[in-house]
């Protein structure tokens, strides 16, 4: 096999075989260990602790460590997340690491007195902010997990932030885009009020500071000890209302991943609260039945059946799901194959359905009551999946200059009013209703796959509502339509997600007779609004274990591994 990957290589580099051959694009293949992630630093970093002797838990830790400094976009220690693992053994698992309601937090909070939604009040500024999990992530995984002692999880990112972290040209635009809403966001200027360009270097000593904190005092430095005052001093200056009880109070979550198996996979993914494995599992099973792989890849029967799962299992998404630990959710019929199969019954080839002609199918509930995503394959055979959120670009804008970090708007999550899109254009019902404590539903994904009970694959991206979609299609790139980790993470991608009733295609990526097809069978088709859908990060399990890591062209994703 490790010929055929130098043959599959030679031939990517071969220009004269262009003519006959399509060029297979392989990604980085490793032999033992493997980071993916959205930025060359925090994939480093994360190798580095696996060439050290750490295992992938270390490396998880250390990973979402460098992305809070080289990747402020989405890489946090503001924010949440929620992890995927299997381990050389056979042992799985999930971890949340979700933010919560505060406890001052409403139902009604962001809906003015005539009960319409305040505009931008649960997206920027201290208000959006949901209590950080982060933090407490990064510690469980080390506590339960990690074999290297702290000091080698966390001295690395210090040692980036005081260094600092060269601008790419797609993070200089994106700081440019942004700036008008950091003036909003925040009353001084801040860090990235700067006209930073690439190849500038951005230094964070106040966040090095904070981490040498974490270091020498622990989870509880963030919860109970000085960030933590500082921190809400701050929210509170801003308008918040997060307290020194809401940190004190916030505790992670171990949970059992959702499973189901798709032909000879075993797919694993993450239950409520978030929403992705659920949805995933639906959307499997109902397009199961299908030969997608006869259809071919990105053909106009692949993308009906496709889309018309993605309209049933959103359609389900927003009446069924919310935190569990609040609301019931039935989530085995909901991914049962007898409900699934009737859910497509009102599927045919010859017209689409209408989203108004859909809605959550009838289950009974038994009454009691801009992310980033990093793979991560160590040489034991351990496999992490993350995916890990402020929610928006750069999360709520609001910066907190004394500590060195954006804070979320992760409550955006919720919904704010039943019926009023959020800023995905998710529509949530009063499963996903404000309550204090609770965790906002999330369309997180971190997945991790398996085939012949081995480790066949680790997968996941950030992209709000279009992460479920993302990882879906990425997942039948390579089982149904025979690509490489890297080539299924390049294809173009499309999303529908129920309402609005339109498939969103990345643009000039899909052939415009297929396009013409689609509108005549009734779908409406955007190819407007998402210029990018997805930055996927995965890595795959080669048949003769090598590693194929695919990290995302759409991005500064990188593959780093020995
Ligand atoms: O948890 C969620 O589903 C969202 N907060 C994720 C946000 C996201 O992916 C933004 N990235 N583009």
């Amino acid at each position: 096999m490790k010929q055929l990957v130098s043959i599959l290589l030679l031939f990517t580099l071969c220009n004269s075989c262009k003519k006959t051959v399509a060029p297979i694009k392989t990604g980085l293949i490793a032999e033992h260990a493997m980071v993916v992630s959205a930025r060359v630093e925090a994939s480093k970093i994360g190798s580095d602790i696996l060439k050290k002797g750490g295992n992938a838990f270390d490396a998880m830790a250390a990973t979402q460590l460098a992305l809070a400094v080289a990747y402020p976009y989405a890489g946090n220690i503001g924010g949440g997340g929620f992890m995927i693992y299997r381990k050389s053994d056979g042992d799985i698992g999930a971890l949340d690491y979700r933010e919560k309601a505060p406890l001052a937090a409403t139902k009604s909070m962001y809906l003015d007195e005539k009960g319409e939604v305040i505009p931008e009040k649960s997206t920027i500024g201290a208000m959006a902010v949901g209590i950080p999990g982060s933090v407490a992530g990064i510690f469980a995984v080390h506590e339960k997990f990690g074999s290297l002692p702290i000091e080698a999880i966390i001295r690395p990112s210090i040692n980036l932030a005081l260094k600092g972290v060269i601008v790419t040209k797609k993070q200089a635009a994106k700081i440019k885009r942004y700036q008008p809403l950091f003036f909003k966001a925040n009353k001084d200027s801040i860090l990235f009020s700067k006209a930073w360009k690439e190849k500038d270097t951005i230094k964070y000593p106040a966040l090095a500071k904070t981490l040498e904190r974490l270091l020498i005092h622990g989870k509880d430095e963030f919860y109970k000890g000085e960030t933590a005052k500082r921190l809400v001093r701050f929210i509170q200056e801003n308008g918040g209302i997060i307290t020194e009880e809401d940190l004190a109070k916030y505790t992670v979550k171990w949970r059992k991943p959702t499973t189901f198996m798709y032909d000879d996979l075993k797919i694993i993914s993450m239950p409520p609260p978030s929403s992705g494995g659920v949805c995933l599992a639906q959307i499997m099973t109902m397009v199961e039945p299908y030969d997608l792989h006869e259809f071919g890849h990105n053909s106009v029967k692949s993308i009906q059946v496709i889309t018309e799962a993605e309209r049933r299992a959103f359609a389900d998404r927003s009446f069924y799901l919310g935190d569990p630990d609040f609301v019931n959710i039935p989530d085995d019929t909901l991914i049962s194959k007898s409900y699934l199969n009737d859910r497509m019954r009102t599927f045919s080839f010859e017209k689409a359905t209408l989203s108004s002609d859909v809605s959550h199918g009838n289950v009974q509930v038994v009454e009691s009551d801009e992310t980033t995503h990093y793979s991560i394959v160590d040489p034991f055979g351990n496999a992490v999946s993350v995916t890990t959120t402020i929610n928006g670009a750069y999360g709520s804008k609001l910066y907190c200059s004394d500590l060195g970090f954006f804070l979320n708007n992760e409550m955006d999550d919720f919904s704010s009013k039943p019926g009023a899109p959020n800023m995905f254009g998710l529509i949530g019902g009063i499963a996903n209703s404000i309550v204090p404590e609770k965790r906002m539903l999330s369309s997180m994904t971190p997945t991790i796959i398996e085939k012949n009970d081995k480790l066949f694959m680790t997968v996941g991206t950030p992209g709000g509502s279009t992460i479920i979609t993302s990882v879906l299609q990425t997942i039948l790139n390579v089982h149904e339509f025979n690509m490489t980790m890297q080539e299924a993470v390049n294809a173009p991608r499309f999303h529908h997600q129920w309402l609005p009733d339109e498939i969103r295609m990345e643009p000039n990526s899909f052939d415009n007779t297929s396009i013409l097809q689609l509108q005549k069978l009734g779908y409406s088709i955007n190819e407007k609004d998402s210029p990018i859908i997805g930055k996927v990060d995965g890595i795959l399990v080669l048949d003769d274990e090598l590693l194929e890591g695919g990290a995302d062209r759409r991005g500064d994703d990188t593959a780093i591994g020995f």
